[in-house]
């Protein structure tokens, strides 16, 4: 492992980049082993562009005994991130017993801590098993995107339209009051809507086998789409419970430069086995 010498606390944001991907070659990752409250907490200048994370939440995924405060991490996050920066928090939530509402107390605690809720995306899982006897099955969870005063990249994802091509529409009146027909060209894509789709299992969440011994892998499809929309190649993407490593994995192939952080070595030992490139250092940090 390799030990690296954290900036001082007056670094340039160049610097905490340039000291964290010191010694790679070919790409510009690492992975971080520890708690990343505490290893942001230690960079005093923000050097992020864009976090998608999935905190762990009611129990769903074991995060090894730690003890997750939202509001530690999200103030951490807020703090390394650059001005017009975003993060994007994909949270579920216990359901059996009453709902927990721990998505909706997200959003609350991140917008207390300082970030603009700028978005509460729904990530509509395509194939959900039938849960509950006694109400509908969830088939959601909730994507936060919060943003650090306004976002300042947005790269919206177009969708086809369902009706395209030309065709005849009512012309507005003209002084004669009479309606008059004329063929008009309808758009052949618009902006898709905050309802995003995936499929969850092995083949929509990824084809990666590995990834599996993860119990929480977040969709590949969605980590993608949000690193598209909020992000531009060559700026620093961050996943401080990267788990898997999906956020990883997905900037490094759209060339951005990522940081990935677990408490978990274990994780962190997966997230690298699914890089793109072998070659694709990533060192985890002791
Ligand atoms: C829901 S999982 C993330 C899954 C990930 N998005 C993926 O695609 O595999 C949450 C992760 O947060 C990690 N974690 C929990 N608390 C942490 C902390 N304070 N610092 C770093 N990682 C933490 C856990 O080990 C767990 O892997």
């Amino acid at each position: 492992m390799d030990a690296i010498t954290l900036p001082r606390i007056d670094a340039a944001p160049e610097d905490i980049a340039g000291a964290l991907f010191a010694g790679d070659t070919g790409s510009r990752g690492k992975f971080l082993v520890g708690d990343a409250v505490e290893i942001l907490g230690s960079w005093e200048t923000p050097c992020i562009d864009l976090t998608v994370t999935s905190p762990p939440c009611d129990n769903l995924c074991n995060c090894n005994g730690c003890e997750f405060d939202p509001k530690s991490m999200l103030s951490a996050i807020l703090h390394v991130t650059r001005p017009g920066g975003v993060c994007v928090w994909v949270v579920g939530e216990r359901i059996n017993g009453g709902r927990s509402l721990t998505s909706f107390e997200h959003a609350f605690i991140g917008r207390d801590v300082g970030w603009t809720v700028h978005d509460v995306m729904i990530h509509q899982k395509r194939n959900t098993p039938f849960m509950r006897s006694n109400g509908y099955t969830n088939c959601y969870e909730l994507m936060i995107v919060f943003a650090s005063g306004k976002p300042g990249t947005f790269n919206p994802i177009m969708e086809p339209t369902r009706r395209n091509g030309w065709e005849t529409a009512v012309h507005s009146k003209g002084p004669d009051a009479v309606n008059r027909k004329r063929p008009v060209r309808l758009r052949k894509e618009t902006v898709r809507t905050n309802i995003w789709q995936s499929a969850v299992g092995l083949g929509g969440t990824t084809t990666d086998r590995v990834a599996f011994e993860h119990p929480a892998v977040m969709p590949e499809r969605l980590a993608e789409d949000h690193i598209l929309s909020w992000s531009n190649p060559g700026d620093t993407v961050l996943d401080p419970m990267c788990g898997s490593g999906t956020t990883c994995k997905m900037a490094a192939i759209h060339r951005r430069d990522w940081i990935g952080i677990d408490v978990s070595e274990r994780y962190i030992d997966i997230a690298r086995q699914r890089l793109p490139d072998p070659q694709m250092p990533g060192d985890a940090l002791a």
